[in-house]
Parts: C-alpha cells; sequence; structure tokens
C-alpha cells in the first residue's frame, strides 16, 4: 500500500475553517501535524444533458410503500426521467402514488402488467426483500433495467441466479445500498488507499435505536383490509398463514419475508466496507443476541451482535469486523462506522468522514517502569529514547481532520440513481452490480445463519459460497 507524504494529494480542496477561523485558500499539508481542520470534499459535478420529451428514461415502481416513495421521489430530481406506472399490493399505496406523482400515471395491483408494458425502460423493485429475486429477474428478462433495493436476496441460494440473469440478459442491474455512492464513502476510499490510517487491523460498526419505528413498528392504516390489502399475493413462495395486518406491514419482523437487522442494517455498512477496501468480504462469522424487548410476536431479534474474520488480499491485511444493533438503545440513537488502523482511524458516514491520525508510541511510562530499579529505569529510557525518540502515544496525535461535503451536495441516494440512469443509457458502468450485491447481502445472511444455529458459519468471499 502507498505510503502518504505530508505534501501529498488534494491541493484542490479549500480549507473552510481552522478552529473556527475565516476561510482561507491555501493548500492544506495534509496529514501533517497541522491540529484540528475542517475540510470541505470537492463538490461533485453533474452533467448538465437537456433531454427531448422523447429522450425520457420511463421508469416503473414495484413496492410503492416507504422506500418505494423515497426511492421515487430522489429518482425523479434526475434530469430525463418520468415516472409511468406503479404497482401494489395495497390499493392506499396506489392512491397516494397518484396523489405524489400524477393521475395520469398507470397503477395496478399485479406486477406482470408493469413488465408487459413496452413503455417502461426502468423498475424499481421495493418490495419486502422475500420478492426481490423472482420481480427482479423477470424483470431483466422482460427487457428492462433494475434497480433493486437492498438486501439483494433473502437467502443464499437466490445470488447465483440473480447473478447469472444479470449477464444471461445483459440488462442493466443497480443494486440499493446508495452510501456508497456518495462523497463521502468515496473520500473514505481514497483516505483508505492512500495509507490515511496505516494498516486496517478493525471496523467497528453500531446502529443505536430507540423508537417503535426504529425497532420496525411502522404504522398501519385506517382502510387496510382483506379488500384494500392482497394478502396471498404478498405470501408469495412464503409459507400460508391466515391473513394478518401486522404481517403485511410490518414485515421485517418475520424471517419469512425479511432478513433481519442483517439483511436490513448491516448490509449497508457492508456495502460501504467493500467498496472502500475493494474487498469481497469475509470468511467467518460469529453472531449472537436476542429478542429482549420488542415481544410483538417477531421471530428476529432486536439486539444482535456480530464478528466477522476478513482474510489478507491484495487490497487489505487481515482484520476483525464487528457489528452491532440495538433497538433499546436507552439513552439514545447513534450509528457509526469506525475503520481503525495503526496509523489512525476514519469515521465514515455519506456526507462526512472524520479522520484522526496517530502514532504508535513505544516508550513506557512510570506505570511500567515501576517494579525496575531507578538505574536500570533510566537505562531503559536512554535505550528506548535512542532507538524510537522521546515521544509516548499521548504526544502522538497528528490532529483530526474533518472532510464535509459541501452545503448544497445531491447526495449519496440521488448519485446512485444517477449512476443507474446513467448505466441504463449506456453512459457509465453499474456501482453496485449483481456480484456486489450478492457479497454484500450474503456477507450479511452470515449473521443469520450464525444466530439461527448458534455456531460460527464460514463463507468462501470470491465463490460467494456457504463453506462446511
Ligand atoms: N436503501 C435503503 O436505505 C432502504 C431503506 C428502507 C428500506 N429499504 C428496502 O426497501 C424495501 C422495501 O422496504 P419498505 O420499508 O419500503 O417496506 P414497505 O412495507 O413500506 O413497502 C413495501 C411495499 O411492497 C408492496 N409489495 C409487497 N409484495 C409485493 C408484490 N409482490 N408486488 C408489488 N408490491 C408488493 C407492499 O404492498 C408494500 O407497500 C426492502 O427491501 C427494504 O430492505 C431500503
Amino acid at each position: 500500500m502507498k505510503k502518504l507524504d505530508s505534501n501529498s494529494s488534494r491541493r484542490s480542496f479549500i480549507k473552510k475553517t481552522v478552529l473556527g477561523t475565516a476561510i482561507v485558500s491555501s493548500s492544506p499539508l495534509l496529514f501533517a501535524r497541522t491540529g484540528n481542520q475542517l475540510l470541505l470534499m470537492k463538490p461533485r459535478s453533474y452533467a448538465t444533458n437537456k433531454f427531448a420529451a422523447n429522450d425520457h428514461i420511463n421508469l416503473a415502481l414495484i413496492g410503492s410503500g416507504i422506500q418505494g416513495c423515497h426511492d421515487t421521489n430522489t429518482a425523479l430530481q434526475v434530469p430525463g426521467v418520468k415516472l409511468v406506472a406503479a404497482c401494489d399490493l395495497y390499493t392506499g399505496r396506489l392512491d397516494r402514488a397518484k396523489e405524489l406523482w400524477g393521475n395520469d400515471i398507470f397503477v395496478t395491483r399485479d406486477y406482470r402488467e408493469i413488465l408487459d408494458r413496452k413503455d417502461v425502460d426502468a423498475v424499481i423493485v421495493a418490495t419486502p426483500d422475500h420478492w426481490h429475486k423472482k420481480i427482479s429477474i423477470e424483470t431483466l428478462k422482460s427487457g428492462k433495467a433494475v434497480y433493486c433495493e437492498k438486501p439483494m436476496v433473502q437467502k443464499f441460494e437466490e445470488g447465483s441466479e440473480f447473478i447469472a440473469a444479470q449477464k444471461e440478459t445483459g440488462r442493466v442491474l443497480q443494486v440499493g445500498s446508495q452510501g456508497l455512492s456518495s462523497l463521502g464513502n468515496e473520500k473514505a476510499k481514497q483516505l483508505y488507499q492512500d495509507g490515511a490510517i496505516g494498516q486496517l487491523v478493525m471496523l467497528d460498526m453500531y446502529n443505536d435505536r430507540y423508537s417503535a419505528q426504529g425497532a420496525w413498528q411502522y404504522p398501519i392504516p385506517p382502510d387496510a383490509n382483506p379488500d384494500t390489502v392482497d394478502f396471498d399475493t404478498f405470501l408469495g413462495q412464503a409459507p400460508e398463514v391466515p391473513f394478518e395486518l401486522v404481517r403485511f406491514f410490518r414485515w421485517r419482523n418475520y424471517k419469512d419475508y425479511g432478513t433481519g437487522v442483517a439483511g436490513d442494517l448491516f448490509v449497508h455498512a457492508f456495502s460501504t466496507l467493500h467498496f472502500i477496501l475493494d474487498s469481497n468480504g469475509p470468511t467467518r462469522a460469529l453472531s449472537t443476541g436476542g429478542l429482549r424487548y420488542w415481544k410483538d410476536g417477531r421471530d428476529v431479534p432486536d439486539v444482535t451482535m456480530t464478528l466477522y474474520d476478513y482474510p489478507e488480499t491484495k487490497t487489505h491485511a487481515a482484520f476483525n469486523a464487528a457489528f452491532r444493533v440495538n433497538f433499546i438503545a436507552g439513552s439514545g440513537e447513534g450509528y457509526g462506522f469506525r475503520l481503525v488502523g495503526t496509523e489512525g482511524e476514519m469515521q465514515v458516514g455519506s456526507d462526512s468522514v472524520k479522520l484522526v491520525r496517530s502514532k504508535l508510541g513505544q516508550k513506557p511510562t512510570g506505570y511500567a517502569l515501576v517494579a525496575y530499579t531507578e538505574e536500570n529505569q533510566k537505562k531503559i529510557i536512554a535505550e528506548y529514547d535512542k532507538n524510537f525518540g522521546g515521544e509516548r502515544s499521548s504526544d502522538l496525535n497528528l490532529g483530526e481532520t474533518i472532510y464535509e461535503a459541501p452545503s448544497d451536495y445531491k447526495g449519496g441516494h440521488y448519485d446512485h440513481f444517477n449512476n443507474f440512469f446513467q448505466g441504463v443509457r449506456g453512459e457509465k458502468k453499474i456501482i453496485e452490480d449483481a456480484t456486489f450485491g450478492f457479497r454484500a447481502a450474503g456477507a450479511a445472511l452470515l449473521a443469520n445463519e450464525s444466530y439461527y444455529s448458534g455456531k460460527p458459519v464460514h463463507w468462501d468471499p470470491d465463490s460467494m459460497r456457504l463453506m462446511d
């Protein structure tokens, strides 16, 4: 890995403030002993094409729930994109689709009617996880591009079929872990590759939540009933159960439809991690946790802790990753994604990266010296001073740098859709294809496999297979 020198790189950044002082434009000497600083990331430049009405990408949405609405609202901000159709199994959401995107869009409860339409170029699949594979593959086979929400698959065995369908159809597929398209993730990748934290030794990821909504207790609308909700179709290949609105609107809480916190939340972190490191994924996982509070009929844990082993590869040393999600956070909410290395650490977000650089101290303190004679202490200190210099760890903090996205940044979600539509127009390579999507989802599913089996599980990240 390339080492940094104090003059290296990114002189184009504008030094916005230094400890609260005014904007200056001098080139900061990154990674030198500059103390604390706040730097603006370079703004993204977007194409300014104007599209004629007949050159729009016609978009359809399948699964017009919470994320389907957020996805579509973001997708429609990208120039040259028009929503023409929406599909959902609850009629109230089709009414809402018309409220949001106009009365003239086509709506249906049967997604196959969307696939039959010749005027649809691209489809967002934002259904519950157990429908992702079937609908996405059928959509690819109908000749349309797919933006499939994460996790790409609900089960390990779905991955290879998904990858094969993308290859065979040659159609565009983007998986929806939008964070990796963000300026923050891109900056973290650049810093990592430049050696900003030295050799990576650990990833520490946590997601604390402290609300009913955060624990997936989503509201159920007053007009939901067997006439307005197509429960049988919702079940799909899942086991047959009597009509139950809680299962329909809070499907994440059940293994039959969702993927637990790992598939829902870890998968974002895996996508970011694999993107930053150019990694294929872990080789081993060990998970524990339990259902501690939300005993509302759910069969997935509300506290999950999973440890992963990553092997040495060309792009990273062997390291360990700890993932933790807690739906009863007690004192508040928070998210952390901290890459820890031999020369510092990075806290990575979509819009910011906090880099703390330091140097490992060698010299002992009085704590360890106390048990030696004064004469030996002097000799030991002299030896350390000669070999390592006079500094202790506490002297060696090289300062913090916070990189922030410009205030008018459109965000990773926009960038992810922009990349998707550029892919549809044949202008850009897709950032999160089926292979990438399966490596992120597969790594997440290892947590469930280990939790439910009560054992560590092994995975080959290159061939994407569970190992005995
Ligand atoms: N990228 C992100 O940050 C992000 C955030 C939230 C959710 N998600 C993902 O988005 C997906 C949807 O999550 P959500 O929170 O929007 O759930 P949701 O329950 O709000 O919406 C899902 C919708 O899909 C519909 N649906 C179910 N089966 C269908 C089928 N066969 N045909 C057509 N419609 C069907 C349901 O009626 C429902 O309205 C999940 O896979 C989730 O993991 C991603």
